[in-house]
């Protein structure tokens, strides 16, 4: 069993973050909710405890609160942003409103002269104004206490939050609490973390059979390979080609997946997907057809399968946050699995990596065998090239795309530096354009490339010109009824990264 830093929870957004930021050190934490009981902490015996941010005011009545036995434990303790007011407050000190509080990067100043000011992220209202007894202030803002520890007891607290990385030298300051203060060993390997699901989901599911709908997708892909080691025989995969795919996609997804335990089913659906959308123009329209006729097919397909009972999503961290899923508010409601809706007859639901950021899923994808390429995929959306052919679908239209998707792509895959998301969309502009002596009136081609690390904002990236023009040549000479490419120069905001 790894050391474990128990991260105690009161409703900060950034709590998987902590947790994370901690596993990245090779140092296992656990998120449990803030008030456990302190029977079960001993029981746990954590190295080190972290208390989270909160959207609270410590000092009105019903303010989430840990119990305050704990800073008796001799265990050491560091409160982040609202775990360090509360901290502060149930040992004495004192926590008021700030006339202004502090939100963003923010200059802090260690009180020790031979450490240089930083930049550290704040996100706060309230402010510590008296400290606890035994208590010294270690660094400061202009505005308020930045840091404080008793060392004596191995108590600490940040009102910036290290575990972002907006906070230059973050990652140093986690360290020096985990393997200066807390002796961490670095014990933990992410083989521990597919043990422990493994352990997890056979507990919740028994010897009950599990579905889940694989998208090919990095997320639903690692999910399938880590549940095909925990209840291999109990799983079956569904894979819905919807003929949205890119060039031979479907057909690399099957030979992947079916040489592995998971009985896995491929549906054609491309004849029935098409023929919903004839004749559609508006990419919402499009995406709710999508959508729908996905889940038709997956109902269809889990009707032959008997009943059920838990379906499988590969849902990670962002998904939640993003779906309102944790204290934090709604940014975008964001659907797995196509869409899948909530009247589906399932009673459970299995999401082994719903605590998972992405690069952790995609170090899980090789350990746990999957080939690179797959592992390392950049973002598909779930409609598919659907959303990728503007205005109405067409079999022709979508072949012509995935050609050029397919040029373009391999030819980026041979730069050094690859933007994080690139992708060629077939428009419905047609334009002039002459071939041998022949003049021709055919699609507009446009290539896309943005560099992001949130898809949130995303810029566009400067290809070098030469490889550009290279790929609209083949492009225009390898698929006749292309008459012209452009390169799309628009960020995110105000441009979305797809066109539709
Ligand atoms: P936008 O176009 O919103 O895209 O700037 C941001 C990121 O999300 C992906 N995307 C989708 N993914 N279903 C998905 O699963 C969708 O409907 C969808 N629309 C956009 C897009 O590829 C980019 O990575």
């Amino acid at each position: 069993m790894s050391q474990l830093v128990l991260v105690l929870d009161f409703g900060g957004q950034y709590k998987e973050l902590i947790a994370g930021a901690v596993r990245a050190q090779s140092v296992y934490s656990e998120i449990k909710p803030g008030n456990l009981s302190l029977e079960t902490i001993k029981e746990l015996a954590p190295i080190g405890i972290i208390l989270t941010g909160g959207p609270n005011s410590v000092y009105l009545p019903d303010s989430p609160q840990c119990d305050p036995k704990i800073f008796e434990l001799g265990i050491p303790i560091l409160g982040i942003c609202y775990g360090m007011q509360m901290m502060a407050h149930l040992l004495g000190g004192e926590v008021a409103s700030a006339n202004n509080g502090e939100y963003g990067r923010v200059l802090v100043t260690p009180k020790n002269p031979s450490e240089t000011p930083f930049q550290a992220l704040m996100s706060h209202r309230d402010s510590l104004v008296r400290l606890p007894e035994g208590f010294v202030a270690t660094a400061t803002t202009s505005n308020c206490i930045a840091a404080c520890e008793d060392v004596q007891r191995k108590l600490y607290g940040l009102q910036y939050h290290p575990e972002s990385k907006h906070t230059d030298g973050g990652a140093n300051i986690m360290r020096h609490f985990l393997f200066d203060v807390c002796k961490a060993k670095g014990d933990y390997k992410l083989d521990d973390y597919i043990d422990l699901k493994i352990t997890e989901v056979r507990k919740q599911v028994g010897n009950q059979k599990v579905l889940l709908g694989l998208s090919g997708g990095v997320d639903s892909s690692v999910c399938a390979s880590l549940l095909s080691k925990a209840i291999p025989g109990q799983l079956t995969c569904i894979f819905v080609d919807h003929g949205l795919m890119r060039l031979n996609e479907g057909d690399e997804i099957e030979e992947i997946f079916s040489k592995r335990d998971l009985h896995f089913i491929r549906v054609n659906a491309e004849d029935r997907f098409l023929s919903k959308l004839a004749g559609v123009r508006e990419p919402e329209q499009k995406r709710k057809i999508i959508g729908e006729e996905f889940v038709r097919v997956f109902e269809e397909e889990s009707v032959k399968l008997g009943d059920i009972p838990f379906l499988a999503q590969g849902t990670i961290y962002p998904d939640v946050v993003e779906s309102g899923g944790t204290h934090g508010s709604t940014i975008k409601s964001h659907h797995n699995v196509g869409g899948l809706p909530e009247d589906l007859s399932f009673t459970g639901l299995v999401e082994p990596l719903s605590g998972l950021f992405k690069d952790e899923v995609r170090a899980l994808g090789v350990k746990l065998d999957l080939p690179l390429y797959l592992v390392n995929r950049q973002p598909f959306p779930g409609p598919g090239l659907g959303i990728r052919v503007i205005g109405e679908i067409t079999k022709d239209k979508l072949d012509d795309l995935r050609l050029a998707d397919a040029i373009y792509r391999e030819e980026l895959d041979s730069l050094e530096e690859k933007p994080d998301q690139y992708f060629a969309v077939m428009t419905d502009t047609y334009s002039v354009g002459v071939k041998g002596d022949d003049r021709m009136y055919d699609p507009v081609i446009a290539l896309r490339a943005v560099s992001t690390s949130d898809f949130m904002t995303a810029e566009y990236s400067p290809i070098p010109h030469e490889v550009l023009g290279r790929v609209a040549s083949r492009i225009t000479s390898e698929i006749p009824t292309v008459s012209r490419v452009v390169y799309d120069i628009t960020s995110k905001p105000p441009s979305t990264v797809e066109w539709e």
